[in-house]
């Protein structure tokens, strides 16, 4: 039951879920609008943690539209019926074993889960089984690690992504490879026999003055959570206490009200068609 990333019916990282989706929407959505769903669809998001972008999928498919969520974390599973606000359509259950009958859906939805399940082969087959013949799936997969989060010092951000991979390596014994599951996932449907395979990444670009969503995930989920004193042990003194710095919301050199402030980070769909 447990995942590579440690995930099991009781873990709960629902406030972090929560604050990247309310970063990633106009991303996320734009995915969901060039999946051309109509209304009367049937879409299961597989993994939906806290349910964000089961309603959006969901309002996107309305009037007759049905949308279900599935997740194994009891904590996110309650989160998402609160975000839907129909407790009916968020099922608590491993991806392996989902209480769906064959050929029930449209489309599978499963966003930045692939690299948390052990067996994603299996998992793999399990979602070609609950699509109709000609149904698609759509794997999306943000980049683990940005791809700019200090335009002014690319030395400092190469070493804290160092010290964040570090971190992982060691925390979780997990392999380069399971840490970059975005370059896994075209390879994962080719092999598991998906028809039309295509890819298509939107950029998660920010400049400042940002959005308070965007200060909300940035500061929080990252410098705070992601980075902060786990990072200690991987970096120089030196590196810790400038990084330290520009994560302080109270330090006149915080990163995000740098007039120079420009992230990127992208944001990959596969999809496929059963
Ligand atoms: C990084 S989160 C992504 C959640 C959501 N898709 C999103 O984009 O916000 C991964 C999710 O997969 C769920 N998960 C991990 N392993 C699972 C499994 N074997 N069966 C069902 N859900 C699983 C976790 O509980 C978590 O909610």
């Amino acid at each position: 039951m447990r995942g590579v990333l440690g995930d099991t019916p009781a873990r709960d990282y629902s406030q972090k879920l929560k604050q990247f989706n309310a970063f990633a929407r106009p991303e996320l959505c734009r995915a969901m609008d060039d999946l051309g769903l109509q209304a009367g669809m049937r879409v299961l998001d597989a993994g939906c943690g806290t349910g964000d972008a089961l309603a959006w999928l969901g309002a996107r498919i309305q009037p007759g539209g049905v949308a279900m969520g599935v997740d194994l974390s009891l904590a996110h599973v309650e989160a998402a019926r609160e975000t839907v606000g129909d407790p009916t359509s968020v099922i608590q259950a491993d991806l392996l074993s989902m209480p769906f009958r064959r050929e029930s859906f449209d489309l599978i939805w499963s966003v930045n889960v692939v690299h948390h399940l052990s067996n994603a082969v299996d998992a793999m087959q399990v979602f070609k089984d609950l699509l109709r013949p000609g149904g698609r799936m759509a794997m999306g997969q943000s980049s683990f690690l940005a791809d700019m989060y200090f335009a002014w010092d690319a030395r400092l951000e190469r070493a804290t992504n160092e010290a964040v991979r570090q971190y992982y390596r060691d925390r979780y014994e997990v392999s380069e490879r399971e840490l970059t599951s975005v370059r896994a996932i075209v390879g994962l449907m080719r092999q598991t026999g998906w028809r039309n395979v295509r890819a298509h990444s939107y950029l998660i670009e920010r400049v400042s003055p940002l959005h308070r969503d965007d200060e909300v995930y940035l500061a929080e989920t990252i410098f705070r959570q992601s980075w902060g004193e786990r990072l200690k042990p991987y970096l120089s003194p030196e590196d810790y206490e400038a990084l330290s710095q520009l994560s302080d919301p109270a330090h006149p050199k915080f990163a995000l009200r740098r007039p120079d402030f420009h992230f990127l980070q992208t944001l990959s769909f596969v999809t496929g068609e059963r």
